[in-house]
């Protein structure tokens, strides 16, 4: 069974989408099979793998979800784009906007998309979900699927204004529908080893975190390349494989592999007893 990592924070622009595709080709990498999910009506993450027009694949998210709510099978290989990055992708676009709004009104609103990865969790050993910058429906369905979450807080001011909220989130979506649902850690995002107010924010958020949820010891820098990969349509780590950012993306896939290997052999333990 498939992992699934949510990467959210409702603060748009934090690192969520380059953080899935990176975190994603680096595991990836490492001989992990990986479905990177675009859960975002922005499809930035469909778009920066170079899938720029909706008519060049025959289904989205969306129409994954819409046939859930209507029961209707689905034969998940057709709703996968294998791109020649190692990572399998179930795009988004536009076409997903509204459709929040739409699943309020069904049965079981916060499960359809855990239902959805059921039927492609067993082909996977990670499947990460890169959300839109909300606290809405879409997040809360991301949240009822995951196993954790991995929350990208970006090293600049007001870095972790509303962090709070998502905790709050997380902790509700736990109590009441996902009671294993876990925070891999907090990622801390666009550093610039140039100034003091990037290393002064990290070490903020350790300090104000760090005693009870994991900050990862990975900090991503930023490095002007990753964003210019998404116009060549290419993952930054395939486009700018020797930058500091990619060297920092394979190092967080381990403390991401190395966190999984743990948590099997917990239950494993638990289990034996
Ligand atoms: N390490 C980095 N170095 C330089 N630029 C980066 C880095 N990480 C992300 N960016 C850039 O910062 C911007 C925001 O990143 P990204 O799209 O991953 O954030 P997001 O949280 O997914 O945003 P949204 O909330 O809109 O979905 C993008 O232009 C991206 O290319
Ligand atoms: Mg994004």
């Amino acid at each position: 069974m498939g992992k699934v990592i949510a990467i959210t924070n409702q603060k748009g622009g934090v690192g969520k989408t380059v953080t899935s595709v990176c975190l994603g080709v680096c595991l990836a990498d490492d001989g992990k099979k990986v479905l990177l999910v675009d859960f975002d009506p922005q499809g930035n993450l469909t778009k920066g793998l170079g899938y720029r027009d909706s008519n060049s694949y025959p289904y989205s998210i969306k129409d994954a979800l819409f046939n859930e709510v209507n029961e209707i099978d689905i034969n998940w290989e057709d709703y996968i784009i294998h791109t020649d990055e190692k990572v399998d992708l179930l795009p988004a676009n536009i076409s997903l906007s509204g459709v929040d709004v739409q699943l309020s009104n069904v049965m079981s609103r916060e499960t359809v998309f855990k239902r959805v990865l059921s039927k492609f969790k067993d082909n996977y050993d990670y499947i990460l979900v890169d959300s839109n910058p909300a606290l809405n429906l879409f997040t809360i369905n991301g949240l009822t699927a995951a196993d954790s979450v991995i929350i990208p807080v970006q090293a600049e001011p007001y870095a972790t204004d509303g962090l709070n909220d998502l905790l709050h989130t997380i902790a509700t979506a736990r109590k009441q529908i996902n009671p294993n649902l876990k925070i891999d850690g907090i990622l801390i995002t666009m550093t610039d080893a140039r100034t003091n107010l990037s290393k002064h924010i990290a070490n903020e958020v350790r300090e104000a975190y760090g005693s009870h949820i994991k900050v990862f010891d990975t900090e991503i820098p930023r490095v002007v390349k990753t964003s210019e990969s998404a116009l060549a349509g290419q993952s930054p780590i395939k486009y700018a494989p020797y930058a500091e950012s990619t060297l920092a993306y394979r190092r967080l896939a381990k403390e991401v592999e190395k966190l999984h290997v743990k948590a099997i052999a917990k239950t494993r333990h638990e289990f034996s007893r």
